[in-house]
């Protein structure tokens, strides 16, 4: 039978890449979960399967062999779940054969954090079936550490938001707070559709910050006190304070060269229908963008998203971390 974990998307609502350098970001888990199932074997090797990216491999003494699907990409994909099933096997202190079963409803490198989520479900699903004990803490630090071999200097906000769930407050030099939201947020996301490598977007920002470290520097400052004034904005319930320090967030972050031309569609898209804030979210360069609406241009928001050529859905907060879903 196995054991099935789930962990959550998310969304920053506020702050990303900046958060790399040492400034807050806000960050929401979303109704979208990635799912991991993880089964026992009778030899030693690591057998990774995608349902939802169509691929298939295994380890075998530490050589990843292609069975289904394209290999680099599957290598790609599988390295990080494996890095954290290994630490796990190591605290388990015994050789194990696991059967690892990847089923996802998150877009993938869409800024949602759907990498970051199976890891977090792969390390309590396989901390679940070796009997090996793990606490949230554990899991964040496993799926951290792992989410750096894809990511090269990522913060840790994908990883805390799918350990913990609900909103929180990121900073690297002083953790994760939990944002006590009392409001609902009413959010369309829309995919672009457009893949992008987090790591890149990353890379692109600290060569604008090196050729450009006077500009940036106060590019850096605005995003914290963009982050402040939202702080106070949830607490007050004014979502149309806190569209308008999307809109705001949105325009640091194409100064800073991770939007992309249709990420702007979508944006302006959503405003135009109504919406009181739209930006993108995560990594940018493509991926997804949100548009902060009041209930009752939800739909109007929508359906300008998808006739600006997005994939739009509407996502409410889940307070739900990292969770067994079987055993
Ligand atoms: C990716 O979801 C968020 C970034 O800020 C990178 C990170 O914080 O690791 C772009």
């Amino acid at each position: 039978m196995g054991v099935v974990a789930s962990a959550p998307a998310k969304v920053i609502l506020f702050g990303e890449h900046f958060v790399v350098y040492g400034e807050p970001a806000i960050v929401l888990a979303i109704d979208r979960r990635a799912y991991v199932k993880i089964e026992n074997r009778h030899d030693n090797d690591l057998h990774l399967r995608s349902t939802t990216l169509d691929l298939a491999g295994h380890y075998e003494n530490g050589i990843f062999k292609i069975e289904h699907g394209n290999a680099r990409e599957a290598r790609t994909k599988f390295e990080p779940v494996k890095c954290a099933v290994e630490r796990v096997l190591e605290r388990h202190g015994k050789h194990a054969g696991l059967n690892v079963e990847i089923n996802s409803t998150v877009p993938v490198g869409a800024g949602l954090g759907s990498s970051a989520a199976v890891v977090a479900a792969a390390t309590a699903a396989s901390g679940a079936i070796l009997d090996v004990k793990l606490s949230k803490e554990d899991i964040f630090r496993i799926t951290y550490e792992a989410e750096k071999i894809v990511h090269g200097t990522p913060s840790g906000v994908d990883p805390a938001i799918s350990t913990f769930g609900g909103a929180i407050l990121f900073q690297i030099d002083t953790g994760f707070k939990p944002l006590d939201v009392k409001t609902d947020i009413p959010l369309v996301i829309g995919d672009t559709g457009v893949e992008r490598s987090t790591r890149m977007q990353v890379e692109k920002v600290r060569s604008v910050k090196e050729k450009y470290p006077r500009i940036t520097e106060n590019m850096m400052k605005a995003a914290r006190e963009i982050v402040l004034k939202a702080i106070d904005a949830f607490k007050e319930n004014d979502l149309e304070t806190l569209g308008a320090l999307m809109n705001m967030n949105h325009a640091l972050l194409y100064g800073i060269g991770v939007s992309d031309e249709s990420l702007e569609w979508l944006t302006n898209a959503a405003r135009k229908a109504g919406a009181l804030g739209a930006k993108l979210t995560g990594a940018g360069g493509g991926g997804c963008m949100i548009a902060l609406s009041k209930d009752e241009n939800l739909q109007q928001v929508l359906e300008a998203i998808q006739r600006a050529g997005g994939k739009p859905f509407i996502a409410r907060k889940t307070d739900e971390g990292v969770r067994i879903e079987r055993t």
